[in-house]
């Protein structure tokens, strides 16, 4: 098969689309014949020799990929040759075929194109096992979504309006807070203009900036809140002040979905099939699309992603 490959870290044009063996199929595997992958921040980072895949993972990048089982291992439970499938991946989606443990296997929702399909589930998983499982937002509660034009951010939005919240987002200019707003999001705040410590109190946030937004979600954060940090875009340094948490009865929360093991990451993608692919069933949730590029010019999706003009997901299309 063909896969991208990072033979040293670098800009985009080390990503090289090469001949490389096929993935073996374990006995709990479903092997994929790839229809498209998406682009996520870890993907530069890996490209960069910053985030190495986790032991035991692919060493090419792809954490998520949409297509047709081909094959399945004598343990797996559920899928068979021939199902349209997307899957939550630790690595190795960018290529024409991968090798998933089955419990990280999805159908793909009803009227959801199968190259959408690979965009949704690094942004469901990691927005329902990180704002409904670990920081259990409430209907009525307000969720402050920092970059809520982002792939993540789009999932969020309108994932928690679907559930009842009241959402407010960051973003960096007036059309992605237009979208945003068109997505179902209360209110936004341009976070160049505007600090959104001095104008928002939320029950949950969703941070993705890390150290430099730290002592700012701690006092945008209401009496119980819960601050979840999954991205450290701002540094992963930061002074929290904990009398400021302590009087607020608040908690902060920082999780990572990549290396989690298999079991766990089973329990997300269930929870997702349960609680979030109903919703995409019935045209509450759509894939947010902004660009199909070919795999084998990966190159120019991280060139767009790096760019930040982009609003939702990155397709890398076979
Ligand atoms: N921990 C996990 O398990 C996990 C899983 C998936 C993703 N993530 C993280 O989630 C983040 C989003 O991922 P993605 O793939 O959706 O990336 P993405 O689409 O490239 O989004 C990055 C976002 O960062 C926003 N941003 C930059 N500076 C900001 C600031 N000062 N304040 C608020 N927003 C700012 C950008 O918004 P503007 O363009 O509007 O400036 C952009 O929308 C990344 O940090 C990624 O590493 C974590």
């Amino acid at each position: 098969m063909r896969a991208i490959v990072i033979d040293k870290p670098g800009g985009p044009e080390v990503l090289a689309w090469r001949q490389v063996p096929d993935p073996a199929v374990g006995p709990g595997d479903v092997l994929i014949e790839v229809t498209a992958s998406a682009v996520n921040r870890a993907d530069t980072l890996q490209r960069q020799g910053a985030y190495d895949p986790p032991p035991g993972a692919s060493p090419y990048p792809g954490l998520e990929c949409s297509g047709v089982v081909g094959a399945v291992g004598r343990d797996v439970e559920g899928f068979a040759p021939g199902d349209r499938v997307c899957a939550l991946l630790s690595g190795g989606g960018y290529a024409e075929r991968v090798a998933v443990p089955w419990q990280q296997v999805m159908r793909v929702p009803e009227g959801v194109e199968l190259d959408e399909a690979a965009g949704l589930p690094e942004v469901a998983c990691t927005v329902w096992s990180n704002v409904f499982m670990t920081a259990r937002l409430r209907k009525g509660e307000t969720l402050l979504v920092h970059g809520g034009a982002s792939g993540i951010g789009t999932m969020a939005v309108q994932l928690a309006k679907a559930f009842g919240s009241r959402v407010v987002v960051t973003a960096g200019s007036p059309e992605k807070i237009a979208r945003c707003l068109e997505l179902g999001a209360d209110e936004g705040i341009d976070y160049r203009r505007e600090d959104f410590s001095e104008r928002v109190r939320a029950d949950v946030i969703l941070d993705i900036m890390g150290g430099a937004y730290l002592a700012g979600n701690v006092k945008a954060l209401e009496t119980g809140g819960r601050l979840v940090v999954i991205g450290l875009q701002g540094g992963a340094k930061g002074e929290l002040n904990l009398g400021a948490l302590l009087a607020k009865r608040a908690s902060v929360h920082a999780t990572t979905l990549r290396a989690r093991p298999v079991d766990e990451k089973g329990v997300i993608v269930r929870g997702v099939v349960q609680n979030v692919w109903p919703l995409v069933d019935a045209g509450a949730i759509r894939p947010v699309v902004h660009a199909r590029v070919p795999m084998s010019d990966a190159a120019e999706a991280h060139r767009i992603l790096e760019a930040g003009e982009h609003i939702g997901k990155i397709l890398l299309v076979s």
